[in-house]
C-alpha cells in the first residue's frame, strides 16, 4: 500500500495568517515590504482610498516574493481585502511637515479615525489592532473609544522605534551591539517621551557602573541628556532631509507584528491604556509591556526615580489633554 500523499502547499486553513495595513503611504508600504521579507504571515494585504497607489505598491512587492519566506500580497481600495485579518495595522493619517510637531496632526487625523475604525471592524472583528497613525498616543485613546474593543486588543506602536533609537546611540558610544543594550524610552512618542536610564544595562552591567565610553567620557546627565536630545530630534532630522520616516518605524511594527503572530510573550514599548500605573490612569501612552496573541498584557512596573515618575506624569498629562482637547 503506497503512504498517503502529502501536501506541502498551500498550507492549511489553520496554518494561515493575514496581516492587513491600512494606508499604503510610506510607512504602510514599507511596512508590507518589511513584512514579507520577516516572513510573519502567509498573506500580507494593503488597504487604501487612492485605488492607483494601493495597487501599484502591492504589485512592485508581490514581484519579489520569489526571493522572500511564502506569502502573498496584495493592494485593493476595497475594505472587503481586511476581511478575516489576523492584525489590521493603521498608517493612514495626516503627513508631518518639517518643524511640525506629531500632536498637531491630532484633529486631522481623529475624523479619519471615525471613519476608518468602524468599516475595518466591520470585516475583521477578532483582529488584534495596531496604530501606527500619529500622534499614536492620542489616536489609540481615542480609537479604542470609537471601537469599544477591549484594551488588549487595540494598542499603538508607541516607543517601540524610539527606543530603538536609543539603544543605537547607546550602542554607538559604548561599542556593544545593539541587542545587548537593555533600555527603553517610555511616555509620549514625541516630545515629552522620558528614556529610562535609571534601570538600563549594557549585558548585565548597570548603565550607571558603565566605565568610560569609546569617546573617553563618562555616561554622566550630559551625555543622557545629549542621547534623549538626540532621540527626540531624530524624526524631525529625518523629515527635515526626505520628507518622512519609513524603514526603522517599518522594522519596529514588524517586530510588534511578530511577537503577536508568534504569541512570543516579547516585551516591547507599545502605547497601551494605563490603569494605575505609576499613579498615571485613563491615557494611552508607552510603557514596557508584554506582548503575544492576546495582544497587549501585563504592563512591567520597573523601578524609577522620582525623575523619571515626573516626566511620565508629564507626558500623560499632555497627552490627556490633547484627547479632551478632541472631545475624548
Ligand atoms: C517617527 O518617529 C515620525 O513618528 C515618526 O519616525
Amino acid at each position: 500500500m503506497s503512504a498517503p500523499a502529502k501536501t506541502l502547499y498551500p498550507a492549511s486553513k489553520k496554518e494561515r495568517s493575514k496581516i492587513a495595513i491600512i494606508g499604503a503611504g510610506a510607512v504602510g508600504a514599507t511596512l508590507a515590504y518589511a513584512c514579507v521579507i520577516a516572513g510573519h504571515a502567509s498573506e500580507v494585504v494593503l488597504y487604501d482610498i487612492n485605488k492607483a497607489k494601493v495597487e501599484a505598491e502591492a504589485l512592485d512587492i508581490a514581484h519579489g516574493i520569489q526571493f522572500t519566506p511564502m506569502s502573498s500580497v496584495s493592494g485593493s481600495d476595497d475594505i472587503e481585502i481586511c476581511r478575516d485579518a489576523d492584525v489590521v495595522v493603521i498608517t493612514a493619517g495626516a503627513k508631518q511637515k518639517p518643524g511640525q510637531t506629531r500632536l498637531e496632526l491630532a484633529g486631522a487625523t481623529v475624523g479619519l479615525m471615525e471613519k476608518i475604525i468602524p468599516s475595518v471592524l466591520e470585516v475583521a472583528p477578532n483582529a488584534i489592532y495596531i496604530l501606527v497613525t500619529n500622534p499614536v498616543d492620542v489616536v489609540t485613546y481615542v480609537s479604542q473609544k470609537i471601537s469599544g474593543l477591549p484594551f488588549n486588543q487595540m494598542f499603538g506602536s508607541g516607543t517601540v522605534l524610539d527606543t530603538a533609537r536609543l539603544r543605537w546611540l547607546v550602542s554607538k558610544e559604548t561599542g556593544v551591539a545593539v541587542q545587548n543594550i537593555h533600555a527603553y524610552v517610555a511616555g509620549e512618542h514625541g516630545d515629552s517621551e522620558v528614556p529610562l536610564w535609571s534601570c538600563a544595562e549594557i549585558g548585565n552591567v548597570p548603565l550607571r557602573h558603565w566605565g568610560p565610553t569609546l569617546s573617553g567620557g563618562l555616561f554622566d546627565n550630559e551625555l543622557r541628556e545629549r542621547i534623549r536630545e538626540d532621540v527626540v530630534q531624530s524624526a524631525y532630522r529625518i523629515i527635515e532631509g526626505k520628507g518622512a520616516t519609513n524603514y526603522a518605524v517599518g522594522l519596529a511594527v514588524t517586530r510588534i507584528i511578530g511577537a503577536v503572530l508568534r504569541d512570543e510573550q516579547r516585551v516591547l514599548t507599545i502605547s497601551t491604556r494605563l490603569e494605575d500605573w505609576e499613579g498615571i490612569s485613563d491615557v494611552c501612552m508607552a510603557a514596557p509591556t508584554i506582548v503575544g496573541r492576546q495582544g497587549a498584557g501585563r504592563v512591567l512596573t520597573p523601578p524609577l526615580t522620582l525623575a523619571e515618575r515626573d516626566g511620565l506624569t508629564e507626558s500623560a498629562q499632555r497627552l490627556r489633554q490633547a484627547a479632551r482637547d478632541l472631545g475624548y
